[in-house]
């Protein structure tokens, strides 16, 4: 399996229509998924040559701590679809590998338990979405804090569900007995949709001051499109922006995350980090998000596809070659240290 494309062919065999349905289907049409791919492939690379490239450095600082690659899994709920050992083998690919990762809310293990398989030398973030009642979301800022979380994502994009259509349509419904710890027993539907109503969550600023208020983690904001919005989420307190449309899942026909980030980056202007997601699936993009001033990566679909095929060892061959691919970009762009990408590294 050279490429991650070739793992979620593979994944596709191991999964089952439904389960891979569910993992990677968009919302409505499915335009969103598509172009945050293809607009990254479109993005055309501007090399360098006969520049040192002979040690090439990867690393890069993220809220205080150093990080080996660019690079961290993304939050994705329901690893126990794709492996019996859920989270927990996740977490194991990520400290094979040497990256971080953001549990989500949805995850199928406790934190504490995802904490111990990840071990202290990887960043474990946790990722929040607000519930309708904030003593629920106090308790569960608390517990993850108290299961080793380092930050908060908090989700932002979707007050509402989208609607995938292919997901409905295959029928997918989440196995019984596939729980959610990290909902601590109360978990709340967060917001209601029908064919007959949509009531979506009321979520605003004022949340994200109160919950500023309720812990010392630092808080990034998951689902920034907008410049303003940024430059809210800086006002508000959040030490960090994710520019993510959420893989095309919420809203179609917002455009591809990469064509998001150039302006939000210029909005923050270096006060906190911008991190981005939505589309990898070559280490080349990795390189072109940070060319456009990221500072780092997400992943989500492509080692939720390892962890289908080789559990934790598949979860480690997709960022190794995530890894690998980014390292010969780096070569063959003269690029020796991520640090010093920008957008002269792109045509
Ligand atoms: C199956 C699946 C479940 C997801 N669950 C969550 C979630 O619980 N919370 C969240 O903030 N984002 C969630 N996401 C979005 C990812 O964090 C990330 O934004 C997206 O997968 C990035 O796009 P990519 O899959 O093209 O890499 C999910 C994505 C997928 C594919």
């Amino acid at each position: 399996m050279l490429n991650l494309a070739n793992i979620e062919s593979a994944a596709r065999d191991v999964l089952g229509q439904s389960s891979y349905d569910y993992y990677a289907s968009g919302a409505a049409d499915e335009l969103t998924l598509r172009w945050n791919v293809e607009r990254l492939q479109e993005l055309r690379l501007r090399p360098r040559v006969l520049r040192d490239v002979s040690t090439l450095d990867t690393s890069v600082e993220l809220l205080g701590r150093r990080h080996a690659l660019p690079l961290l899994l993304a939050p994705t709920a329901n690893h126990r679809l794709a492996h019996p050992l859920a989270e927990i083998a996740t977490a194991r690919g990520a400290s094979l590998s040497g990256v971080g990762m953001v549990l989500s809310n949805g995850s199928n293990t406790a934190i504490r338990e995802v904490a111990v398989a990840l071990g202290s030398a990887q960043a474990l973030w946790f990722q929040l979405y607000v519930q309708p009642d904030r003593a629920l979301t106090r308790d569960i800022i608390w517990h993850a804090e108290a299961g080793g979380a380092e930050a908060l994502v908090i989700t932002v994009d979707s007050p509402v569900d989208g609607s995938r259509n292919r997901q409905a349509r295959s029928g997918w419904r989440l196995p019984e007995g596939t729980g959610h710890p990290n909902y601590l027993g109360r978990k709340q539907r967060r917001s209601v949709v029908n064919l007959e109503e949509v009531r979506p969550l009321k979520c605003t600023w004022e949340d994200l001051e109160w919950m500023k208020g309720t812990t010392r983690l630092p808080m990034l904001l998951k689902g920034i499109l907008n410049p303003d919005d940024a430059e809210l989420a800086l006002r508000h307190g959040a030490d960090g922006v994710i520019v993510s449309n959420h893989g095309g899942r919420v809203l179609d026909t917002v455009p591809a995350a990469i064509d998001a980030l150039p302006a939000v980056v210029e909005r923050v202007a270096g006060r906190a980090p911008v991190i981005f997601d939505s589309g990898i699936r070559r280490g080349s993009d990795v390189l072109k998000a940070l060319a456009c001033g990221a500072r780092a990566a997400l992943v989500g679909r492509p080692y939720l596809y390892g962890l289908a095929v080789g559990g934790a060892e598949g979860v480690e061959h997709v960022i190794r070659i995530l890894r690998q691919e980014l390292r010969l970009a780096m070569a063959l762009t003269g690029c020796r240290a991520v640090g010093d990408l920008d957008r002269s590294f792109l045509w």
